[in-house]
């Protein structure tokens, strides 16, 4: 039995995510949990909301709210939504935890000690009547470029033009819309990245198993020009980490809060403490997981993540981590992920173009959501949710391969022998055969979801469900019955027991519809098939069952034209 480690990226706080943000990270993340907990492994999987920055504070000033009000109540919306889509983690934190506070300004505290923090003094623009400094996009004016009259001091929304603040024409303050503004001398803080770059490379050419995706970015980011600075850690805004040595004052920083980015991945440790504080427990049992002088050297700890993140996760969080010279735990694994694009396009928040994850869960139980954006990962390159395609997947893999080889199985055979397992009968070469080609698939698939292809893993998985309905296509236990009543009941058995071995291999990817089935077959067998033949003998002759309700509804063509009308853009 092995440690497992899983983080998924933690999702911004402002507002729901769509399918596309999904896939890239939670749910693979969650399917890899639920795969190594059925394998018998220890796992702890921990995700969280990313709730500091400028657009926590924007999106809660829309929402007419006290930001921090704002982010426990769209906290509690996003865990009920991945809660809904039965996403397993052992902790959901918030990285505005006490937790991460302290943690964070230790980190800090530690990096000073190291000699690794630089204090630069800039210019920047501050406003009299908002009493602050305000970062670059809290400033509008006139583009100096296209003259249009609402341009934000980082960038001209109308001809795209990078800006600083001092170019604009007129400028005043988007908080308040004073023009009463100067420019004024204040310090921030620069982790010195730049002398931690050999180390930096040195650990990312260790990772030879990583996948292309994921090194190509970081070496990218590590060998251009201009691919690892030094990087600000400080920013001037109300809401986030106050800037603090360990507990002490930061002479000179005070008002100030550590960038959204320094702060956010040092939560997946916070979110450990968060776990074991709620459950009433000692710091060794989250050190466990994180600090390898307390037992982590033996975990294996895996990130799941989409493609923009992968520099943050392979430079600057392992910076810290190495810059801090304490034992922390460093990632084994990143599995990173392209994007999901929708039907044509991209998914849009702003637009209201695609599905979310509230509007999902409203027309179709997660199953059919889980299983459609698992099987179509953008692994090796971006994908596209199309409303067809969607249909087509869930009709022929779930409605007609998986569900109604349930519906057949178990209706054939309360018909024929009541709702118990029949008994009598032999196998022959037909179930040998099977049972061969069953035992070398599910190899096959242990092998994908190891190493984490999850496009390929899902499809072994359809192949195993497939072999059982060509299987029973072929033996025709209903022809067969007439003449032979003995034989039928072998092949129903034997198909019975097919029911719940695929409930207990499918789990990982749709938890209900494994959970209904296995409730069908009235077993708490959950045991993993590491042997086909005896997997497929585990409800002897006798066992009772029932034959579950419909598993997955096909959907119809006038469903699918509704939905592709209703999420076409503008929510
Ligand atoms: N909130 C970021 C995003 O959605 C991800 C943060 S991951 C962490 O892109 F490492 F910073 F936590
Ligand atoms: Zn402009």
């Amino acid at each position: 039995m092995a440690r497992i480690l899983i983080t998924s990226a933690i999702p911004y706080i402002n507002g729901i995510k769509h399918l596309g943000n999904l896939v890239g990270s939670q749910l693979p993340a969650d399917l890899y949990a639920r795969y190594m907990r059925a394998r018998g492994h220890e796992v702890l999987f921990l995700c969280a909301t990313d709730e500091h920055g400028t657009p926590a504070e924007l999106a809660a000033a829309k929402a007419g709210k006290p930001v921090a009000e704002y982010c426990a109540e769209m906290w509690q919306v996003q865990k009920d939504l991945s809660d809904g889509f039965r996403l397993s983690f052992d902790k959901f934190g918030r990285s505005s935890s006490p937790q991460n506070h302290a943690l964070t300004q230790h980190f800090a505290g530690r990096l000073a000690e190291n000699g690794l923090i630089e204090e630069v003094t800039e210019q920047q623009v501050y406003s009299n009547a908002d009493g602050r400094f305000l970062p670059d996009r809290y400033i509008e004016g006139t583009c100096p470029n296209c003259g249009y009259d609402r341009a934000r001091g980082d960038q001209c929304e109308n001809c795209t033009k990078q800006l600083d603040p001092t170019d604009l024409i007129e400028p005043r303050s988007a908080i308040s819309g004073s023009t009463d503004l100067e420019v004024r001398e204040t310090k921030h803080l620069y982790l010195k990245q730049r002398s931690l770059r050999q180390e930096l490379s040195d650990w990312i050419d260790s990772k030879t198993d990583w996948p292309v995706l994921t090194t190509s970015i970081a070496k990218k980011w590590l060998n251009d020009g201009d691919g690892l600075q030094d990087r600000g850690i400080t920013r001037d805004l109300d809401w986030g980490i106050p800037v603090k040595k360990g507990s002490e004052d930061w002479p000179g920083m005070e008002g100030k809060v550590f960038y959204v980015w320094f702060d956010a991945p040092i939560e997946y440790i916070a979110c450990a403490k968060e776990w074991t504080d709620a459950a009433g427990c000692p710091d060794s049992e989250w050190e466990r997981w994180w600090r390898t002088d307390k037992g982590a050297d033996d975990v294996r700890y895996v990130q799941f993540m989409g493609k923009d993140n992968v520099p943050f996760h392979t430079l600057s969080f392992p910076a810290t981590i190495i810059g801090s010279g304490e034992p922390w735990k460093l990632v084994d694994y990143i599995k990173s992920f392209n994007y999901l694009n929708y039907d044509g396009g991209q998914f849009s928040t702003s637009q209201g173009r695609g599905v979310f994850m509230d509007q999902a869960l409203e027309i179709l139980p997660a199953d059919y959501w889980r299983w459609w954006l698992l099987s179509h990962a953008p692994e090796n390159s971006d994908s596209e949710f199309t409303w067809e395609n969607f249909q087509a997947s869930v009709n022929k893999d779930l409605a007609d391969v998986l569900g109604n080889f349930v519906s057949r199985v178990t209706k054939f055979c309360r018909s024929k022998f009541g709702e118990v397992v029949p008994e009598g009968g032999t196998y022959g070469d037909r179930e040998t055969a099977l049972i061969a080609d069953i035992e070398a698939r599910l190899r096959t698939y242990e092998g994908h979801m190891e190493a984490i292809e999850v496009r390929k893993a899902a499809s072994e998985l359809r192949a195993i469900w497939v072999a059982g309905n060509e299987y029973l296509q072929a033996a025709e236990p209903w022809a067969v019955f007439k003449t032979d009543p003995e034989r039928a009941a072998a092949i129903v058995r034997l198909s019975l027991n097919l029911i719940r071995l695929y409930a207990v291999i499918s789990a990982p990817f749709i938890p209900d519809a494994a959970a209904r089935m296995l409730s069908a077959m009235n077993t708490l067998d959950t045991a993993w098939p590491d042997d086909a033949e005896s997997a497929l003998s585990a409800l002897p002759a006798g066992h009772a069952f029932t034959v579950p309700d419909v598993l997955f509804k096909k959907i119809a063509d006038e469903e699918r034209e509704d939905w592709q009308t209703r999420f076409a853009g503008r929510r």
